[in-house]
C-alpha cells in the first residue's frame, strides 16, 4: 500500500480500494494494485489470501453473491460499473486470463486453430484467412514447434507446457493490454515452469502487455516480476519494486514467506542468505 499512489497515475489497470464480500463474508479487504504497461506485477500470498478473488473480480467473474465496491480502472473507465454487455466486451479483448490448470482456459473438443481464431473472428470480426494466419503468428510467439501443422492438432496431443503455451496465445488472441496469469506454472515440471515465466516477461517487454501474475511461490515471483504485492487475508500487506521487497520487506509476513523459500538464493544478491535445504 505504501507506493500504490504513485504508481497509478501511469498505470494500465488501477485497483482501488476493492472490497468483495461473499455471503456476509468479507474476501477482500480494501485492495489496491496499479498495472503498468510492459511490466509484470506479481501477486503473492498464501493460499485462501484472496489472489484468485481479486483476478476474478476484474474480471467480473466473481461467484454468485459476491458484493463488491471499489474500482477497477481500465482506460478510464471504471470495470465495476459497466453494463455486462460492455464488460463481455472488455473481457477477452481487453483483459484476459489464464489459469493454473490450461484445460480450464482450452476446450477438449476443439483444435487449437479453431479455439484461437473463434475470438479473434468473434471480438476482432476477422474473416477466416486472416485469423488463421493471426494464430500462427500467435503460436510462434508462444514459441509452439511448426505452428503450421500445430494449429490443427487438439490441446490432448500437447505437452502440459506446450497446452499452457497455447492457453497464453488464446488469452493473446484479442491483444489485450492486461493479462492475468493465475499460477500459470504451479502444475507444470520445474523445468518447464522456467520457459513459461519466460515468455511471459517476454510478452511484456515485446508487447507492452501488464501481466498480474498470480503465485504463491515467491520465489516464481523473484523470477520475473517487476513490482511485487503480498496479500494476506483480503488485504495488501506490502507492495513496492521486487529488488525492494524482496531485499528489505517491511512486512514480518513477508519475511515469513521469504524463509519459507526452499531457495531463497533466486532473489538475486540479496541480504538473505541462502538457507541450506536439501534436494527436493
Ligand atoms: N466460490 C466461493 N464462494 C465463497 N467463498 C469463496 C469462494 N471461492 C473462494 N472463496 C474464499 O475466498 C477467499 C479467497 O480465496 P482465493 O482468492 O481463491 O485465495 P487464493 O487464490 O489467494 O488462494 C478464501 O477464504 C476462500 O475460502
Ligand atoms: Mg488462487
Amino acid at each position: 500500500m505504501e507506493t500504490a499512489g504513485e504508481t497509478s497515475a501511469n498505470g494500465v489497470l488501477t485497483i482501488s480500494d476493492l472490497t468483495v464480500a461473499i455471503h456476509g463474508k468479507e474476501i477482500l479487504r480494501g485492495v489496491d494494485i496499479a498495472l503498468r504497461p510492459g511490466q509484470v506485477h506479481g501477486l503473492a500470498g498464501e493460499s485462501g489470501s484472496g489472489k484468485t478473488m481479486t483476478g476474478l473480480a476484474v474480471l467480473g467473474l466473481l461467484p454468485h453473491g459476491a458484493r463488491t465496491t471499489g474500482r477497477i480502472e481500465l482506460a478510464g473507465r471504471d470495470l465495476l460499473s459497466l453494463p455486462a454487455k460492455e464488460l463481455n466486451a472488455v473481457r477477452g479483448a481487453e483483459v484476459a486470463m489464464v489459469f493454473q490448470d490450461p484445460a480450464t482456459s482450452l476446450h477438449p473438443m476443439l483444435s487449437v486453430g479453431r479455439q484461437l481464431t473463434e475470438h479473434m473472428r468473434h471480438h476482432l470480426r476477422l474473416g477466416r484467412r486472416e485469423a488463421r494466419e493471426r494464430a500462427i503468428d500467435l503460436m510462434r510467439k508462444v514459441r509452439i514447434p511448426g505452428p503450421e501443422e500445430a494449429i490443427d492438432r487438439y490441446p490432448h496431443q500437447f505437452s502440459g507446457g506446450m497446452r499452457q503455451r497455447i492457453a497464453i496465445a488464446v488469452a493473446l488472441a484479442c491483444s489485450p493490454k492486461v493479462l492475468i496469469a493465475d499460477e500459470p506454472t504451479t502444475a507444470l515440471d520445474v523445468t518447464v515452469q522456467a520457459g513459461i515465466l519466460r515468455l511471459l516477461r517476454g510478452l511484456c517487454d515485446d508487447l507492452g502487455l501488464a501481466v498480474l501474475l498470480v503465485t504463491h511461490d515467491l520465489g516464481v515471483m523473484s523470477a520475473v516480476a517487476d513490482e511485487v504485492s503480498v496479500m494476506k487475508d483480503g488485504l495488501v500487506v506490502e507492495t513496492g519494486p521486487r529488488g525492494q521487497v524482496l531485499r528489505e520487506p517491511r512486512h514480518a509476513y513477508t519475511r515469513a514467506l521469504l524463509d519459507a523459500l526452499p531457495e531463497n538464493a533466486g532473489a538475486e544478491t540479496t541480504g538473505t542468505e541462502p538457507s541450506e535445504g536439501e534436494p527436493a
